[in-house]
């Protein structure tokens, strides 16, 4: 089994500013999306951490989204602003410590207290009055499509306590230390939409994909230790479901046992859009498979055919032996990638083939998924955001 992640003095409280020394797109011509491979370098931090833990990432605005910010509120960049550890400039402070690329709820109710009386300040209180209204107009939002909207006048000491204060994001080690000293190795789906006429990205897939100049310590980072998502005993057969972003944890857990020479057999399914374009780290998972350290590998690439094809469909369709690898042989399942719709369609599926496969009946099927392998025997272990 896999040895815990050792304490670090860097931690949510204190992060390391670490350097990111590659960053290029898995996807290729042709894809929808944009998901990219990234090295972020730990350099003398001496921060361990082992498969299956996860990298925290303070993230930042792009000066862009900061410029459009401070235009419409007709505010200069380098206004001091007083905190406790003396006056940083606005752009600075704007910069690192909000989320600016979503408005705010407070902020909304803020511009509407100050509008003057009329139609605007009516249909901005009816939007605010309706909570699904609401929920809806800051969804799609950012505070300078609700000042082009709606100018009103703000100081800098008026606008900044109306605005939400930064989060880390955290994000599925895709590397083994072993594999990659002093390195943490990160799958990142670039979240790119566009709303009222202008382009936005997701904080922190935006700044990591095209805020960061490479070689510079400047990232703050820290590890978030898994308190469950560990790599089996090395004897132990894996099964890894890992569709798009979810095949992250499992290129750390195979780069983990070949080094190691763990003789458990190990299966993965992966599926993404397209084979052409988002076949994500194609070539080392298929030399992966030549080498035998992929013992089987099946792939579902959803849209290269008129019906949709999923990682759950391959399941079914190898469902005698998946369930001879769970039943008898005593296999670890892992699932990582989206929670609200495909881990969930894993889950039944497994529930599905436990039915098919081993004869029980649907309550003993899920009885047997979802508490004696997740559970008891702690064999069914989920990643999923
Ligand atoms: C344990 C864990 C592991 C994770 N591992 C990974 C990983 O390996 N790789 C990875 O890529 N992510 C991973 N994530 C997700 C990651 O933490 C972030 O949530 C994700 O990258 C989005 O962050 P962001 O700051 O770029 O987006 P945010 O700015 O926070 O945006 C949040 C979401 O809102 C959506 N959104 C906002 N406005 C709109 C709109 N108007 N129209 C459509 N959509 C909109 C975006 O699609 C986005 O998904 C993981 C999460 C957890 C909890
Ligand atoms: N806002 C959106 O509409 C949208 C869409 C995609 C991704 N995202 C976000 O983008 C980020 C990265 O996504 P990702 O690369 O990890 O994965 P992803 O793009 O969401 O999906 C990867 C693969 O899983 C398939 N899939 C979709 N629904 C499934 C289901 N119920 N069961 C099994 N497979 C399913 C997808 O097929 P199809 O896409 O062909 O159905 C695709 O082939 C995530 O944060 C995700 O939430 C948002």
């Amino acid at each position: 089994m896999s040895t815990s992640t050792p304490p670090s003095v860097y931690n949510r409280a204190n992060p390391y500013k670490a350097r990111l020394t590659e960053n290029y797109s898995l996807s290729s011509a042709g894809s929808n999306k944009d998901t990219r491979h990234l090295v972020v370098h730990l350099g003398e931090s001496g921060i361990k951490y082992v498969p299956g833990d996860s990298l925290g990432v303070f993230p930042r605005n792009l000066p862009k989204a900061v410029d459009e910010l401070l235009a419409q509120l007709k505010l200069d960049g380098a206004t001091p602003v007083d905190q406790p550890t003396g006056p940083v400039p606005l752009r600075d402070l704007l910069t690192t410590g909000y989320i600016l690329n979503r408005v705010s709820k407070k902020f909304v109710k803020g511009v509407l207290e100050r509008l003057p009386e009329g139609g605007k300040k009516k249909a901005l209180g009816e939007i605010v009055g309706s909570e699904e209204a609401f929920e809806d107009y800051v969804f799609t939002r950012d505070y300078t499509d609700v000042l082009i909207e709606y100018p009103v006048p703000l100081t800098a000491a008026e606008f900044l306590p109306l605005a939400n204060k930064v989060a880390p994001r955290l994000y599925s080690i895709a590397s083994s230390p072993k594999a990659h000293p002093n390195e943490v190795h990160l799958t990142v789906a670039v979240v790119k939409y566009h709303t009222h006429g202008r382009e936005k990205m997701g904080l922190a897939t935006g700044y990591l994909a095209h805020g960061q100049e490479l070689n510079k310590d400047e990232i703050p980072v820290y590890i978030q230790p898994t308190k469950h998502f560990h790599m089996p005993p090395p004897d132990a057969p894996m099964i890894m479901v890992g569709p798009g972003t979810g095949i992250a944890p499992f290129r750390a857990f195979l780069e983990e046992r070949e080094i190691d020479g763990a003789k458990g057999k190990n299966w993965l399914f992966f599926g993404d859009q397209k084979k052409a374009s988002d076949f994500l780290y194609e070539k080392q998972l298929v030399e992966m498979q030549a080498k035998g350290l992929l013992t089987k590998f099946d792939t579902a690439f959803s849209r290269d055919q008129a019906e949709k094809i999923y990682v759950q469909n391959r399941m079914h369709e190898n469902a005698g032996e998946l369930w001879k690898w769970i039943k008898d042989e005593g296999a670890y399942f892992y699932v990582c990638g989206d929670a609200k719709r495909m881990a969930k369609d894993v889950n039944q599926m497994l529930i599905t083939i436990a039915q098919e496969q081993g004869g029980l009946t649907p309550e003993a099927a899920k009885e047997y998924i979802e508490v004696t392998l997740a559970k008891t025997e702690k064999r069914y272990l989920k990643d999923v955001y």
